[in-house]
């Protein structure tokens, strides 16, 4: 399959044919945190199988489903349910949800996910704001013939999860009276949870939280230009760290559970942005 310009501009076409106003903020919402959703006003909802070219999500607790619309005054396209790696997908078909953002006209996006915490001092419930990445497994998502419709072949990362929105973040977070941790991601390929000598390397080479997800989205905004905001919802600690096993149905529950602050926290945000 080659993913050419066109490629991406046949997905972006349809979802613009079903809008007539131009879109602020793109966001993903990751494991659990999808009802985010169900606050969008003027919904226009499109399930991903409708669309040409993009592709499909093959997990549960995501729900597959594109939304359009309002959001605290701002024009939102929103994916409930994402793709990851483990679900089959080469990093190279990661890039599709962003570069069709971009095409959409969006210059901002806020990428959300569930994490473990690597980081003991942090708890389930909290939220970190991603302060920068850490993807050492496997290849760039945007290997392979460059197409410089979207960026240049070599690109700078140093700045990818953007200085001014962490602070926006920060602010936000204070303001609703959140004590809001900032750390590094850790990107594991899953979808088997780690192991606890993986979880102690990986605190020594710097990971605060680790995740499934993510990663490859932010290296394709960074390389259209566009800004990124990480946030990840601490779901569970981190393999090893508690004498337990980390399953599945912890991590649904803390997003359940802290769905609410979550949302009350976007709202702000998006305000701000
Ligand atoms: N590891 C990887 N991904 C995750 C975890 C975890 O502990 N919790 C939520 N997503």
């Amino acid at each position: 399959m080659e993913y050419n310009y066109e490629y991406f501009k046949k997905s972006a076409d349809y979802i613009l044919s079903k809008i007539d106003y131009k879109l602020d903020v793109a966001m993903i919402l990751g494991s659990s945190l999808g009802t985010l959703a169900d606050e969008i006003e003027n919904p226009v909802v499109i399930d991903y199988e409708e669309i040409p070219n993009f592709l499909i999500s093959t997990v549960e607790s995501h729900a597959g489903k594109l939304i359009l619309g309002q959001l605290h005054g701002k024009n939102v396209v929103c994916m409930s349910g994402r793709f990851h790696y483990y679900e089959g997908y080469d990093f190279e078909q990661l890039v599709i949800p962003i570069r069709v953002f971009k095409l959409l006209g969006v210059e901002t996006v806020i990428l959300t996910n569930a994490a473990g915490a690597v980081n003991t001092s942090y708890r389930p419930g909290d939220i970190m704001i991603i302060k920068d990445q850490i993807k050492l497994m496997g290849a760039s998502p945007v290997r392979g013939p460059n197409l410089k419709e979207f960026g240049p072949r070599f690109f700078d990362v140093s700045n990818m999860y953007d200085r001014d929105l962490r602070d926006i973040a920060k602010k936000c977070a204070e303001r609703i009276g959140l004590d809001i941790k900032e750390g590094i991601y850790y990107f594991c390929p899953g979808p088997q949870f780690e192991t606890p000598a993986e979880i102690r390397a990986i605190r020594i080479l710097g990971g605060d939280a680790v995740g499934m997800s993510t990663v490859t989205e932010a290296i394709t905004a960074a390389h259209c230009g566009m800004r990124v905001l990480g946030l990840s919802l601490i779901t569970n600690m981190a393999a090893g760290v508690l004498d337990q096993p980390v399953t599945a149905e912890e991590v649904g529950e803390t997003g359940r559970k802290s769905s609410d602050t979550f949302k009350r926290l976007l709202k702000e945000i998006l305000r701000e942005i």
